[in-house]
This record gives structure tokens, C-alpha cells and sequence, in this order.
């Protein structure tokens, strides 16, 4: 299949190409497009024939749930057969945006697309160019983030024409995403609200806008739990870096003196190692790759990055890497939570 690569800017959207693109999606085809938090492989959620055509281009398991893209209220009304008063409160906050909530779904939302359940994840994204292309395929676009199954989600066109070329029929390219790690999930449909991955948009902005506690999957906060995360795609192994990642934890000259040690003996191996840092420690690693995540304590920064440095260790076949760890309140949650599950939950402890 020949995958056509459209560059669009959200700032002067053409009104044409996307078009164009809406019509690819409303004829059964897939477009991969930008969102706020990582590229999007779409496909019509309504078209069971789209959903399978998603998960032979990701090679993702078909019991892994897709979820539902949308552009304006009513369509919620649509697909969720009940919608609480407390979903309807973080609409009302944080739709559009980086927040997915998952509901009853209607009959109108094929099994194909969530994956068998009688659930749907549904989000609104508010990056200017989903918004355009959800309207103009219809108004329901199923997509996971654009990547691979089993790869670091993408957050820049570069890295979705690595993944998918030949295997979709378009790529719209509109720059990186701007958060960088995929949305919050919170799923309304057992009674309290539970977060099943954290993201940008964290607990404490959950329960501020609640005024009641919100908690997290345990699946999530505990690695030994034993019972199945309620997101399917959390159990899976996911963002694997090809080369083995390994998180460091400790005060903070230690984690450098113990990332300093490990470089050496895995050099002296004829390893190749990279290190990801901060800014403020970037400069006393001995390590020949050493990336800067972001700096000290600013943890949006980090999300922007984690991902495209995952990435770029692949590209330049890195084996060993070592990272700082990135512990914090708010989107450092969700930082740790992707990098824990990068790294397979090892963590040396210094
Ligand atoms: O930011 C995002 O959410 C991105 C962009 C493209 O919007 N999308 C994304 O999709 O991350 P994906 O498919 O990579 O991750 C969706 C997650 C999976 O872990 C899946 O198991 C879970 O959402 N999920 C979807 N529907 C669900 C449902 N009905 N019940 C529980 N979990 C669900
Ligand atoms: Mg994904």
C-alpha cells in the first residue's frame, strides 16, 4: 500500500487535504494524524471493517480496545449509553483535551472497536487538526496512538512514517505533539471514578474539579498486583525500547556515581550505553549518549520528551540504557508510569 504524506498546519489548516482526508476515512481507510498528546492511527469507529484494518497496521491484539475520538457533545450522547454527572463536569473542563473517560456504550459502537467490551473510551481532542478531521470523517474516529504494537507511542510524524509506512493510506504531518504521553484515562462505569493511566491531566486536577477523591487501578501503582489492569493495553508489555532501560533511584550524587559505575563496566563490554538526564546533571555523566529529558523538576517538559528519546536510542542502537528517575506529583505520574513500563519495573536502588 502507498502511503501518501500530507503536511498540514494547524494554524492555516488546508481546507482541501483534509477533505481528502476525511474521505479516505469515511471510504474504510486509515489516516494518522497529530493530536496534543501522541499521533492518532485512525480509522471510522463505526466501521468494523476500519477497527480490524487498525489492529493488522499496529499488529495489536483485537481484544485491546480502541478508543473513540470525538468532536462535539452531542456525539458523546451517541455512543455512551449513560453519562454521569461527574463525566459531564470534566467535559465541561477539560474537553477538549487530553482526557479520555470511558461509559456504557450504545449498540451504535461496533464490538470491533472496543475490543469486545460493552464499554467505550471516548475523548475529544483539541488539537486543531483532529478536531478538523473527526468532523469531516463523520464524527467518530477510533485511534491508537500511531505507533507499532509493543514501540514507544509517536509523537511526531517522523516517527509514524517509521512505524506505518505501507501499511495505511495517509499520514497527515503536523508537527510534534505537544504533551507527549497519551491521555488520562477515568472510567465512570463502576460507580467512583478510577483513573486506569495516568496522564496529563492528573488526580489532583481530577479531584479538585470533582471535590471528591479519585483513585487509581491498582494494577497501575502496584507492579506486583495480581489482578488484570482494567485498561486491556496497560498489561501489555509497551513503549519497549529495543536495548534493555533500567531506572536508577536514589539520592541524587549517588544515582550519578552508580550510572557513571554501570557505563564503564557495560563500555568496558563493548556496549553501547546512553543515559537520560536532566539538565542539571546532563554534564557529569561519563556516558558517550547522554539525553536531557528536561529540566530538574519541570515533569511536562520530560513527558514532551520521553517518548522521542526512547526513540532516537533505537535509531542510534544503544544497548544499554540508564535513566534518572522522575518521581513527582501531577504529570510526573504519568512520566514514571511510562518509563517503569519501558523499563520492564527494573529499578536499581542506590
Ligand atoms: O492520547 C491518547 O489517548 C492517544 C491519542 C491518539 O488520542 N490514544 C491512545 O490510544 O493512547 P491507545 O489505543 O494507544 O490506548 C488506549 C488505552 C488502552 O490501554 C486500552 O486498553 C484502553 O485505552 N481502553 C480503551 N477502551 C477501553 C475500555 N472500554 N475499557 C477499558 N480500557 C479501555
Ligand atoms: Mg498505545
Amino acid at each position: 500500500m502507498e502511503t501518501k504524506i500530507l503536511k498540514i498546519d494547524e494554524n492555516n489548516i488546508d481546507s482541501l487535504a483534509l477533505k481528502e482526508a476525511g474521505e479516505i476515512l469515511k471510504r474504510g481507510g486509515l489516516v494518522a494524524f497529530p493530536t496534543e498528546t501522541v499521533y492518532g492511527l485512525g480509522g471510522d469507529a463505526l466501521n468494523p471493517e476500519s477497527s480490524r484494518k487498525i489492529y493488522a497496521a499496529k499488529g495489536r491484539p483485537s481484544d485491546n480496545p480502541l478508543i473513540v475520538h470525538i468532536c462535539n457533545m452531542d456525539a458523546l450522547k451517541e455512543i455512551a449509553a449513560e453519562i454521569p454527572e461527574d463525566a459531564i463536569r470534566l467535559a465541561d473542563l477539560y474537553w477538549p483535551g487530553p482526557l479520555t473517560m470511558i461509559f456504557r456504550k450504545t449498540d451504535k459502537v461496533p464490538k470491533e472497536t472496543t475490543g469486545g467490551l460493552e464499554t467505550v473510551a471516548v475523548r475529544m481532542p483539541s488539537h486543531k487538526i483532529a478536531a478538523a478531521l473527526i468532523e469531516a470523517a463523520g464524527g467518530f474516529v477510533a485511534a491508537p496512538s500511531a505507533n507499532l504494537s509493543g514501540r514507544p507511542s509517536t509523537t511526531s510524524a517522523a516517527h509514524v512514517i517509521q512505524d506505518m509506512t505501507g501499511r495505511i493510506d495517509m499520514i497527515i504531518d503536523g508537527g510534534e505533539s505537544e504533551v507527549g504521553l497519551e491521555s488520562t484515562i477515568v472510567d465512570f462505569t463502576e460507580g467512583a471514578p478510577v483513573i486506569l493511566r495516568p496522564g496529563y491531566i492528573s488526580k489532583e486536577m481530577l479531584e479538585e474539579a470533582l471535590k471528591k477523591e479519585v483513585s487509581f487501578d491498582r494494577a497501575i501503582i502496584d507492579a506486583d498486583c495480581k489482578t488484570a489492569p482494567k485498561a486491556p493495553g496497560m498489561k501489555y508489555r509497551h513503549y519497549a525500547p529495543k536495548g534493555e532501560l533500567s531506572i536508577v533511584e536514589g539520592e541524587g550524587d549517588k544515582v550519578i556515581r552508580k550510572i557513571n559505575e554501570l557505563t564503564s563496566k557495560y563500555e568496558e563490554e563493548g556496549k553501547k550505553v546512553g543515559v537520560i538526564a536532566t539538565r542539571e546533571t546532563a554534564g557529569k555523566y561519563l556516558a558517550k549518549t547522554v539525553k536531557i529529558a528536561g529540566s530538574k523538576g519541570d515533569e511536562k517538559e520530560t513527558a514532551h520528551n520521553l517518548f522521542k528519546i526512547l526513540r532516537e536510542f533505537d535509531d542510534e542502537k544503544v544497548d544499554i540504557m540508564l535513566s534518572e528517575s522522575f518521581n513527582g506529583a501531577g504529570v510526573g505520574v504519568a512520566v514514571m508510569n511510562r518509563l517503569l513500563k519501558a523499563a520492564g519495573h527494573q529499578i536499581i536502588n542506590v
